[in-house]
């Protein structure tokens, strides 16, 4: 017990310098209201703490790789004692899986923690959507954060060519055809991505993309989401009430709790589970490196991305879809994303109130959902228009119907309920307002007298 005081006392007075002498509390890591310690209110900091991850895990397979498709004269063979002549890029891969100490922990660690990353950032904005944060004044954290999740998956991307197996290889050109294939953009995107048109020059540019220049637009834009996020605050719960407040007074501010130590040890937990389990899963299913590029004796390898392209890539197997019409068709998707907030124009930021938007939502969620399997269970075998509609239509169907009956059903019940009961100015979601004063219970003197 005396421990436990004298910790959380000399915790305090560190932290308190700190505060005083940076006058943190005015721009950073700001008190944040009670309601906020449940994990979903934290979904951005949870991919933070991915995102710190990858960089650490990456940081420290940058000692071992080779960023070279030049033959290695270091013995990589796939069985081992044999000797194979492989390029440098995949045999430096081997050998992180296979003679560094944890290397082969290391490496899994680092892929299942960019697949974790790049679902957290979907749970993360997808979580935005149906609450509707992205509502005013809360614009430009949306756009940047959807910004953050082309970086991340950019990220995915350039990552993917890096052991330099036949299988990423293959996938990535046609990552690069599809973008090549973009009206006025793919001519100028062209030389940026091929260079000289060698297989190195590639390999160098995804390079210097996945090390240097994503990460670095990475750390602005995360900048920019954060510093935003402590100027408005967090965003309150979704409400009907299109009156109710979004941003949290100063005064209110400051009876929030304290981020240190209280919402930093919240999340420091939930980092920690994450760390833990991701290390747990990589220890028992490690990566398996498969071929090489120009492995003569390889056979039957299928073209594939990672889970998250699955989707495009089954899409352009539609009989009629060309490359330029799924890049097209995405671009418009991520347009959609980009200006949702200036679509969705009612005050009220819960979904109940919201059914079109929710209806596209859970479209898009589906359609994602039962591409990305297709995909994996077929990848490259086209589809007939039959099957496309057989598949594709009731996603939509059954979303219109369920989000219209839930409409209709509130519409008539909720509203009524609400009105009934007195309570319209008691809808859910609303702020913490001041309590009202309640009268003072009269003297004794008083009611005798009345009496
Ligand atoms: C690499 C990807 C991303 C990172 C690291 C990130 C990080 C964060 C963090 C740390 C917060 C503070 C609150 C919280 O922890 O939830 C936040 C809030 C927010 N993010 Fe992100 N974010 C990312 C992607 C996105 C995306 C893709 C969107 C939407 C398109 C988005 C929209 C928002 C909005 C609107 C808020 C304010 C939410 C609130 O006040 O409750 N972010 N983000």
């Amino acid at each position: 017990m005396g421990f436990e005081r004298w910790f959380n006392r000399t915790l305090n007075r560190i932290w308190g310098f700190v505060e005083d002498r940076t006058g943190m509390p005015k721009w950073a890591l700001r008190p944040q209201p009670a309601f906020s310690f449940k994990p979903s209110y934290w979904t951005g900091a949870f991919v933070v703490n991915a995102f710190l991850w990858q960089v650490i895990s990456g940081m420290l397979l940058l000692l071992y790789y080779q960023p070279s498709v030049a033959p290695s004269l270091i013995a990589c063979g796939q069985t081992p004692g044999t000797f194979s002549v492989a390029p440098a890029a995949w045999c430096s891969t081997y050998y992180i899986i296979n003679t560094v100490p944890m290397g082969s922990l290391l490496l899994s660690s680092h892929l299942y923690g960019a697949y974790a990353m790049i679902f957290l950032a979907f749970v993360h904005m997808f979580r935005g959507y149906y609450l509707g944060v992205y509502k005013a004044p809360r614009e430009f954290s949306w756009m940047v954060g959807t910004l953050l999740l082309l970086a991340t998956l950019g990220m995915g991307f350039t990552g993917y060519l890096l052991p330099y197996t036949q299988l990423s290889y293959n996938a990535t050109n046609v990552g690069i055809v599809l973008a090549l294939r973009l009206p006025y953009a793919g001519p100028l995107l062209g030389p940026f991505i091929l260079g000289d048109g060698t297989t190195q020059s590639l390999l160098s540019r995804m390079f210097v993309g996945h090390v240097l220049l994503i990460p670095i637009a990475m750390g602005a834009l995360l900048y920019a989401h954060i510093a935003l996020f402590e100027s408005h605050g967090i965003a309150p719960p979704a409400t009907s009430d299109p009156t109710q407040r979004r941003r949290f007074s100063d005064k209110e501010d400051k009876e929030h709790v304290p981020f240190m130590p209280h919402i930093f040890f919240y999340i420091t937990k939930w980092a920690l589970l994450y760390i833990g389990l991701l290390l747990g899963i990589a220890a028992l299913w490690p990566w398996q490196l498969p071929t090489y590029v120009g492995n003569l004796t390889a056979v039957g390898l299928v073209t594939e991305p990672d889970w998250y392209f699955l989707w495009l890539f089954k899409f352009v197997d539609f009989y009629g879809v060309t490359p330029v019409l799924a890049v097209g068709m995405t671009n418009v998707v991520l347009l959609y994303i980009l200006l949702l907030p200036f679509l969705d124009r009612t005050k009220r930021t819960h979904p109940r109130d919201r059914p079109l938007f929710i209806f596209i939502a859970n479209s898009l969620v589906g359609f994602f959902l039962l591409m990305t399997v297709w995909g994996g269970l077929t990848p490259g075998q086209q589809i007939l228009y039959p099957s496309i509609v057989e598949r594709i239509a009731p996603i939509f169907l059954v979303n219109a119907v369920v989000v219209f009956l839930f409409y209709w059903r509130y519409e008539r019940h909720y509203r009524a309920r609400l009105a009934a009961a007195g309570q319209s100015n008691r809808l859910p979601g609303a702020y913490p307002t001041a309590p009202t004063p309640v009268p003072a219970a009269p003297r004794a003197s008083e009611v005798a007298s009345r009496e």
